[in-house]
């Protein structure tokens, strides 16, 4: 991987074939998670691949401030001295990162000193209702700024609860989980449908007592009170960032692109399934695993693409990857509905309102909905400035309509693609894609 470009401004022209084998930065959930373990685990932990990112420096920042030893051999390989937590000196600023923010809330709902989570102007819009609501039933002294960010927190004792989610969230999931390793007795969680089960698998493999139960394994319910065991992981490539790739692959003429090492964890891999389902030449290959987590090679060759129906659980296992899937939807033949998608309207953006609104500057014509969208294609993209809206999976999917439309685009504030995949402009312009990552220029 080579250094991030990390420019204002993506000019990205069509033509010619995306070719070549590459790989993508570490899995982001992981990533937070990781740093998260390896503090609160007792000794001192290897993380490989690490994601060096802007939300996971985020919550690394954070967990430095707690006074956490951390060595840095390079940007993506970190020792980390766990078990020795303090309190910070003031408020932790978690930028952009809802999965930093919120998972760090549960940590420190357990812990015997007060802090202050904060975040970006972005960030303060975003709900945290959903994790103080449960924290507070288990006893947590915890206050928001009327539901948001910043969370005041205070030590208070912890008691075992079961709660069901209201919203198939991984995000709330893992807070409750993390607070219940406070707890005085364990604590279940009942999910409407399968969340993405990363804190389940690592806090598993440090030797927690945590069980599944219940026909989908949808019951969860961890021991409190263990020791940790220090983490040692090479982290996956994160098939979230592959996504973009692939689709380029799919909609680009003659492309034939392969992404190696990618997460192929069943609660991610939604986007593989529905790509598929379109008709798209997807291959796995080398599939084996790694820090419990499956893995292996996906290779994408171009491919006409149809329209489909998405709801239901495949919605939960792809959530992230519904503002790229809105770009293969727009190129692909017949109707594409996706339905029960109201959370994209809880993201860094509303992801629903921000993809429509960007791609109709592209002459795209689409249908939103309460829950998700409609979109009748293939239709043609023109060239158009769009923006980013400071959200790095907006930013890309933008720079990938821009790569299959007739005369290319400039998609404004996009350096926020760091905030997940640093690199990837560089990645794109390595296959082949005419993407000029500077200041505003005509298309
Ligand atoms: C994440 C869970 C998802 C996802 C986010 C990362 C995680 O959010 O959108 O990008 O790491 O747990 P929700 O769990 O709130 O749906």
């Amino acid at each position: 991987m080579t250094a991030d470009l990390r420019h204002e401004h993506f000019t990205i022209r069509p033509g010619g074939a995306l070719r070549g084998a590459l790989t993508v930065p570490g899995d982001k959930s992981i990533s937070h998670r990781a740093v998260m373990l390896a503090a609160i685990a007792q000794g001192v932990s290897e993380i490989r691949n690490w994601l060096a990112a802007g939300d996971t420096e985020a919550t690394l920042g954070a967990i430095r401030e707690l006074g956490v030893q951390i060595e840095r051999q390079d940007a993506n390989t970190l020792t980390i001295h766990g078990g020795a937590m303090r309190q910070a000196a003031g408020p932790l600023n978690l930028m952009n990162a809802g999965t930093g923010i919120r998972l760090l809330a549960g940590v420190m709902a357990g812990q015997d000193f007060p802090s202050v989570l904060d975040g970006s102007v972005q960030l303060r819009r975003r709900p945290m209702k959903r994790i103080t609501a449960p924290l507070k039933l288990m006893g947590a002294d915890i206050e928001s700024h009327n539901g948001a960010c910043p969370l005041h927190i205070r030590p208070a004792k912890l008691t075992g609860i079961t709660y069901e989610l209201p919203v198939a969230s991984a995000q709330v999931k893992s807070a409750i989980l993390l607070a219940g390793l406070y707890g005085d007795a364990p604590t279940t969680v009942i999910q409407p449908g399968p969340a993405r089960d990363h804190s389940e698998r690592m806090l598993r493999s440090l030797g927690v007592e945590i069980s599944q139960d219940g026909a989908d394994g949808n019951t969860i319910t961890v021991v409190p009170n263990q020791h940790l065991n220090p983490l040692n992981m090479t982290v996956p490539g994160d098939v979230s960032s592959a996504a973009f790739l692939l689709v380029a692959g799919l909609l680009a003429p003659d492309s034939d692109l392969t992404v190696k090492g990618v997460n192929l964890n069943p609660t991610r891999t939604g986007i593989i399934d529905a790509l598929t389902e379109m008709g798209a030449d997807i291959q796995l290959s080398n599939v084996s695993e790694q820090a419990g987590e499956p893995i292996g090679d996906i290779r994408a060759r171009t491919s006409q693409l149809r329209g489909i129906e998405i709801g239901g659980e495949t919605v939960v296992r792809m959530i992230d990857e519904f503002p790229i899937l809105m770009v293969a939807a727009l190129k692909a033949e017949g109707e594409t509905i996706v339905r029960d998608a109201k959370e994209l309207r809880v993201k860094e953006t509303d992801r629903i309102a921000v993809m429509a609104g960007e791609l109709r500057k592209m002459g795209a014509e689409i249908e939103e909905r309460d829950d998700g969208f409609r979109i009748i294609g293939p239709q043609n993209l023109t060239g158009a400035i769009v923006d980013g809206h400071d959200d790095h999976r907006i930013a890309m999917s933008l720079t990938i309509a821009g790569l299959v439309s007739a005369e290319g685009t400039i998609v404004t504030d996009a350096a926020c693609a760091g905030d997940s995949f640093p690199g990837f402009a560089e990645a794109l312009i390595n296959c082949g894609a005419k993407l000029l990552p500077s200041a505003a220029q005509s298309p």
